[in-house]
C-alpha cells in the first residue's frame, strides 16, 4: 500500500517477516519451551575466535583497526564510481580464499576488472546471485576466509515480497548474513550505496547491525580516495586510509602529505601550508585563497573543502582584530587536493592565505601553520601538536607557526623550529612582514 490508511502518510509502510508462534510468556520461548541462556565467566571467554585476518593492503588494515576480525561484518559505503567494487576485489585477492558475490555486475565484468588490476585471482570464487538464502548456503558449504557482497541493495530474501533495496529487504538480508558470519566466524564485507545526502541507503538500523562502517570518500575530479571508519567495534574510528585511483586499481598512498603538497609552489601569494590531523595521522595540506575586488552588492564568500561559516568567522576576526577588511572583496578559499578539512587548526592558515592574497605578498619558504582562531583574535591551542610538528619537520618545513600554549608540549629537539604566536595579528606579522 502506498498510503497508510491510519495516518494518511505516503510510502511509510514497511513489510515485516511474519514470525509465527504463540504469544510470548515471561520465561517461555515462542514455542512454549522454557527459555534458558548460557552465562560464562568473562575470564573463560575463548579469544581464539577473535583472530584478525590481515589483508595485504596496509591502509585497509589500518582503517579496520589492524585487520579483518573473524566473524565481523563490515559495511562499506560510498558514492557510485568511488571504487568500492575495485578495492574490495583487491582485498579478496589479498586473502587465502574469498567469495565475491555480485548482484550488480556480470562475472565477465569482474574478470575484466581483475585482469586490469593485474591481481592473482586463484583464490577468488565469484557468484552472480541476489538470493540471500542461496548466498548463505554458498558461504556455509565453501567456508571461504572472506565474503564480499556487492551490494546489499541488490539482495533479496525469500521471506519478503518487497523489492530489492527496500528498507525491509536490506534489513533482513543484513540480519541473516550477520547471523551466519557470527556462527561461522567468517568475516563479511557488505557494500552499500550512498544516497544523495550522503547516508548509506536503507535503514539507519543497518549501521547499528554491523560491526564496522567504512565510508569511501573522494572528489570525482581528483584521483585521491579516503577510506574512513565511521563506526568500528574492533578499532578506532579516527583512522583513515589514503588511496590513489589508477588504472591498476587503488594504490596506497603511504605519504599523503607529500602528494598533497606536490603541486604547491612556494613564492606565490594566496597559499599557505597547514598541518591538520586526520584521525591519529598528521597531514600537511595546502590552503589556497583568492581575494579580488567584488562586482556585486553582496561580495561572494566561497569555501571548498572548508566550512563556509568558519570562513565568515575568520573574515570577521581579521577585520576586527587584525585590521584587515575584505568587505569590498570576493573571497574564495580552497583546500587543495579535493579533501575536506574539519580540524579547526586550519584557521590561521586560512587567515594567512587570505591576507597574503589580499596584499599580494607571498609567504616565505618552509612555513607551516597550525592553530585555531578564537573570537577575540587569540590563537587557541590545538591537540596533537607534537605529531603535527614532527610531520612538518620530516617534510623539510623548518618554520612552524604554533599557538603559544603548545610550546611546552613539543619535544625539546624540535623547539628551535617553532614560531609561537598568541594573536592573529602576531601571525600576520610573523609570516607576512618579511
Ligand atoms: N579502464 C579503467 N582505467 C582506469 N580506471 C578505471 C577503468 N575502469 C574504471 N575505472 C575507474 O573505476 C571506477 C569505478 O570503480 P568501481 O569499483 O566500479 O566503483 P563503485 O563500485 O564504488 O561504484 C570508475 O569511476 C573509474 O574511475
Ligand atoms: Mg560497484
Amino acid at each position: 500500500m502506498g498510503k497508510c490508511p491510519g495516518c494518511g502518510s505516503w510510502e511509510t509502510l514497511i513489510e515485516e517477516v511474519d514470525e509465527r508462534g504463540g504469544k510470548a510468556v515471561v520465561g517461555k520461548g515462542a514455542k512454549g519451551r522454557s527459555a534458558s541462556a548460557v552465562a560464562t565467566s568473562l575470564s573463560d571467554v575463548d579469544l581464539s575466535t577473535g583472530l584478525r585476518i590481515h589483508t595485504k593492503i596496509a591502509e585497509v588494515d589500518r582503517v579496520l583497526g589492524g585487520g579483518l576480525m573473524a566473524g565481523s561484518i563490515v559495511l562499506v559505503g560510498g558514492d557510485p564510481g568511488m571504487g568500492k567494487s575495485t578495492l574490495m576485489l583487491q582485498v579478496c585477492a589479498s586473502v587465502p580464499s574469498a567469495l565475491y558475490v555480485t548482484g550488480e555486475e556480470s562475472l565477465q565484468q569482474i574478470r575484466q576488472r581483475a585482469d586490469r588490476l593485474g591481481i592473482d585471482v586463484s583464490g577468488i570464487t565469484v557468484a552472480a546471485e541476489t538470493n540471500i538464502e542461496a548466498i548463505v548456503t554458498l558461504m556455509t558449504t565453501m567456508k571461504p576466509s572472506l565474503v564480499v557482497i556487492d551490494s546489499v541493495q541488490t539482495m533479496t530474501t525469500e521471506h519478503l515480497e518487497s523489492s530489492a533495496g527496500s528498507v525491509a529487504q536490506v534489513r533482513e538480508c543484513t540480519a541473516l548474513v550477520t547471523r551466519v558470519a557470527k556462527s561461522t566466524s567468517t568475516p563479511v564485507i557488505v557494500i552499500g550505496h550512498v544516497t544523495k545526502d550522503g547516508m548509506i541507503a536503507g535503514p539507519k538500523v543497518l549501521e547499528h547491525m554491523v560491526d564496522t562502517v567504512l565510508q569511501f570518500e573522494g572528489d570525482g575530479m581528483y584521483s585521491y580516495r579516503v577510506l574512513r571508519a565511521i563506526k568500528n567495534r574492533y578499532g578506532s574510528t579516527n583512522e583513515i586510509g589514503v588511496f590513489d585511483m589508477t588504472s591498476e586499481g587503488l594504490v596506497q598512498v603511504t605519504n599523503p602529505s607529500e602528494v598533497l603538497l606536490s603541486n604547491h609552489r612556494a613564492g606565490e601569494s594566496g597559499t599557505s601550508i597547514v598541518a591538520v590531523m586526520e584521525g591519529s595521522r598528521p597531514l600537511l595540506v595546502e590552503v589556497q585563497a583568492l581575494v579580488s575586488p567584488t562586482g556585486y552588492a553582496v561580495p561572494q564568500r566561497v569555501a571548498t573543502g572548508f566550512d563556509g561559516r568558519r570562513l565568515q568567522m575568520i573574515l570577521a576576526v581579521l577585520e576586527k582584530r587584525g585590521g584587515v577588511s575584505l568587505r569590498q572583496s570576493d573571497v574564495f578559499v580552497n583546500i587543495a587536493g579535493g579533501i575536506s578539512i574539519q580540524d579547526p587548526a586550519v584557521d590561521i592558515g586560512v587567515a594567512v592565505a587570505l591576507v597574503s592574497s589580499a596584499m599580494d605578498i607571498p609567504l616565505g619558504s618552509g612555513i607551516v601553520l597550525m592553530g585555531e582562531i578564537g573570537l577575540t583574535g587569540e590563537v587557541r591551542r590545538i591537540a596533537f601538536a607534537e605529531q603535527r610538528v614532527q610531520e612538518a619537520v620530516r617534510l623539510g618545513l623548518t618554520s612552524v607557526v604554533v599557538p603559544h600554549g603548545v610550546v611546552d608540549s613539543i619535544s625539546t629537539g624540535a623547539r628551535h623550529y617553532l614560531r609561537p604566536v598568541e594573536r592573529v595579528s602576531d601571525v600576520l606579522q610573523a609570516v607576512l612582514a618579511s
